[in-house]
């Protein structure tokens, strides 16, 4: 779905200024008053259509709050479904960035589709706030002044349950993902912290992204008997992944641990089979503070909705900008200022305070967590303050 612009900026505010004799002038009136064009890129169908929409109603929820409005100036929105598709991943950012001519390009979710933005904001200059994206090169090897990120690097949250596991005596853990870039780096991520922490893997297994056919794996798995599973799912795949584990009998044989993607934003469709499932994540829903207590009554009583963190990420990047466009008065022409004001930004999240690295990634607080009833319980902080190591990134 693309909402089309309803006319082409550039070429009205040429002819404004041509007529007015002003287009010369430093910080050009008209340009200022304009709306910032704000370009949505995210998945509305397929597996991870309900982290697009948590997404984009945590975004516009932070604008609303502010006033609805950035730095003085009001706003557009122009949005894509980029159906978590690689293959037309920079077609769609180019849309946006050309012929929408956005402001900020805003997404997304898929680390393949990621990469697409990416490339296209490097060329163009465009400020991109990713709010959800892993891709660890979006803030290593590929940073770059004009990116941030609200979320976290696929190694970030996974990290951490490798030394969480070893200390309760795991030894032996079989991984399973979507064979991706997310899925790959997550589990790189915690096969780090596992075997630095003394654990082995012993198999890893991998299916391609978005395929749900879990039963073979399943049935290998019960044979193997391993200590435990490690998993990076997410969206419609984790929800099945957990309801099949339940129905192939695995459920309180074989401990089945992940990163928190797991169970966020799926409880309501799996019922009691998620029951006990222990994640480390960057948010967990009773997070006892009044930011986060706020932050999801508003939520649902706007949406309907209970939030998730897909949610708390959009409105992050929402803070992020209302932020930096508040630094520079809305003068978007202000790049130095603008960016400056982001990086130094201290978001006051749901998820709990936190600042920018200097690759633009959150150095934030992973938090252990368990399903308990319907909800992500936060049951201790599995790594304070983590930062991702942002390997190959020269910035800052
Ligand atoms: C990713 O592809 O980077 C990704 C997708 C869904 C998640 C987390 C990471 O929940």
């Amino acid at each position: 779905m693309i909402t089309k612009t309803p006319f082409d900026r550039r070429e009205f505010i040429k002819t404004a200024a041509a007529v007015a004799g002003v287009a010369s002038l430093p910080g050009f009136a008209f340009a200022q008053g304009a709306k910032v064009r704000i370009g949505l890129m995210l998945p509305y169908t397929g597996t991870f259509a309900q982290l697009g929409v948590a997404i984009t109603n945590g975004f516009k929820l932070a604008i609303e709050e502010n006033g609805g409005k950035l730095g003085g100036r009001e706003l557009e929105y122009f949005t894509v479904d980029d159906e978590s598709d690689p293959g037309k991943a920079t077609d769609n950012a180019n849309k946006l960035v050309t012929r929408d001519k956005v402001d900020v390009l805003v997404g997304t979710v898929h680390s393949g589709v990621e990469m697409g933005i990416v490339k296209v904001v490097r060329e163009s200059g465009t400020l991109h706030i990713n709010p959800n994206a892993g891709a660890g090169a979006a803030t290593g090897a590929l940073c770059a002044p004009n990116i941030f990120r609200t979320s976290f690097t696929n190694w970030q949250p996974s990290y951490p349950m490798g030394k969480v596991l070893a200390d309760r005596g795991i030894k032996k853990v079989v991984t399973l993902t979507w064979k991706y870039g997310a899925g790959e780096e997550a589990i790189e991520g915690f096969k780090e912290g596992f075997t630095k922490a003394g654990g082995s893997i012993v198999k890893e297994m991998y299916l391609p992204f978005p395929s749900v056919e879990f039963q073979p794996l399943l049935t290998e798995i019960a044979s193997i008997k391993p200590d435990a599973v490690f998993v990076f799912f997410a969206g419609g795949g984790a929800a099945k992944l957990i309801k099949d584990w339940q129905a192939a009998g695995l459920k309180g044989k074989i401990g089945l641990y992940g990163s928190g993607f797991l169970t966020d934003g799926i409880l309501d469709a799996v019922g009691d089979a998620a029951e006990g499932i222990e994640t480390t994540l960057h948010y967990g829903d009773g997070i006892e503070t009044p930011k986060n207590k706020t932050f999801r009554l508003h939520y649902a009583k706007t949406y309907k909705l209970q939030p998730d963190v897909y949610a708390v990420q959009g409105y992050d990047a929402g803070l992020l900008l209302v932020a930096g466009m508040k630094a520079v008065k809305g003068d978007m022409s202000k790049k130095k200022e603008l960016y400056a004001a982001m990086e130094s930004a201290k978001i006051d999240s749901p998820r709990g305070a936190w600042t920018m690295s200097k690759a633009h990634n959150p150095i934030q607080d992973i938090y252990l967590r368990k399903v308990v009833g319907k909800e992500n319980k936060v049951i201790g902080v599995a790594h304070k303050a983590l930062a991702d190591p942002a390997r190959g990134c020269k910035m800052g």
